[in-house]
């Protein structure tokens, strides 16, 4: 029986930060076990511009606790206004590795997100010509449809068009939540990525709802009924190389989540190597890990894997925090619901 595993240092392809306190908490979460991490700009007002991400990229930087290495790599949030010539400069000095697609109102911090495509279509076809990947939040806005049938029909009325009348763009689906979503990803050539969550291959939809409402496992996209969850595991687990790790870790302070209205986000930074650890085990895919934390991110975004390696073992059942203690209050860590063995031992 297995009880080590050492794997290149893993990346995380879709994460968020904030801001102040709580990126001074939560960055040492991710650092600890992560190289990189895919920096989402959703914050308040969002990271639009070249000069605005350097500026939070340094923030991150400042934020980082010494003897900790962690790179960020920093993202721009696509809006009607966005300058392709800003971009594109971005991206050549090496500051931004991707652009951030949030259909406007799909989720937190989404109000200036994109209504028009066509008012985009100018940045999208530049992203394509010097392969600057796009990453797509993947659901769709429209009140008429169902929240549980937002990514499914964002498919085929948003993301297909976009990408068949931007032919070359580079392009993520990002936590993906649907066979759906899956079936599309795998069935596309190597221009087409997509990132799938830690706490979607755990949860679905009834541990939001059964036995009480469970807010600290609500997040967008919803978890969706179990069919979806077995699809995203066998995906994650079965070594395609379209699908890598995006945590979507999204802290909100508890008095956000359990409210009147909570905000959506599973904050899983702090246990997400356990928890994957453990996943894959079930599934008998213990092999298979690196390639989904570590080896298909960078592959896809022509990046080298880290030098570095980490090593899991596996053992009595370890414990997390169940919160982390920012500034401003407490974060509950993502509670997976079943024992976790294997941790990152070095
Ligand atoms: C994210 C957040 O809180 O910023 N929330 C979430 O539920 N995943 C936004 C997002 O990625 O949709
Ligand atoms: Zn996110």
């Amino acid at each position: 029986m297995t009880d080590t595993l050492t794997i290149r240092r893993p990346d995380d392809w879709h994460l968020h930060l904030r801001d102040g306190a709580v990126l001074q908490a939560v960055l040492p979460e991710t650092a600890r076990h992560f190289a990189r991490a895919i920096v989402m700009p959703n914050l308040v007002p969002p990271v639009v511009t070249g000069a605005e991400a350097a500026a939070y990229r340094d923030r991150i930087r400042a934020a980082l606790p010494a003897g900790m290495a962690f790179e960020p790599l920093m993202t721009l949030y696509l809006t009607e206004e966005t300058d392709p010539a800003d971009v594109a400069a971005a991206y050549a000095g090496g500051l931004v590795k991707a652009v951030k697609l949030y259909p406007a109102g799909a989720t937190t911090n989404s109000a200036s997100g994109v209504r028009d495509f066509d008012r985009v279509r100018a940045v999208l076809e530049r992203m394509a010509d010097i392969a600057l990947p796009l990453c797509v939040h993947g659901e769709v806005t429209d009140p008429e449809i169902d929240i549980f049938d937002r990514e499914a029909v964002f498919i085929e009325t948003v993301l297909d068009p976009i990408r068949r009348a931007t032919p070359g763009l580079r392009v993520v689906m990002e936590h993906i939540t649907t066979r759906d979503g899956i079936d599309y990803v795998a069935s596309q050539g190597d221009d087409m990525g997509g990132t799938i969550t830690t706490h979607h291959l755990v949860i679905n939809r009834n541990h939001i709802l059964v036995g009480g409402i469970r807010p600290h496992y609500y997040c967008l996209p919803v978890a969706k009924r179990e069919e979806h969850r077995l699809a995203l595991r066998k995906a994650a687990t079965g070594g395609d190389p379209h699908f890598f790790l995006g945590t979507d870790s999204a802290p909100h302070l508890d008095a956000l989540k359990e409210h009147a209205c909570g905000c959506a986000g599973c904050f899983t930074a702090t246990n997400t190597m356990s928890v994957l650890a453990e996943v894959f085990e079930q599934d008998d895919a213990l092999d298979r890990l690196e390639g989904f934390v570590s080896l298909h991110g960078p592959a896809f975004y022509g990046l080298p894997p880290n030098d570095g390696t980490i090593t899991l073992s596996k053992g009595a059942p370890v414990t997390y925090p169940a919160k982390i203690a920012t500034a401003d209050g407490p974060v509950t860590v993502f509670d997976p619901g079943f024992p976790l063995h294997w941790q990152v031992s070095q």
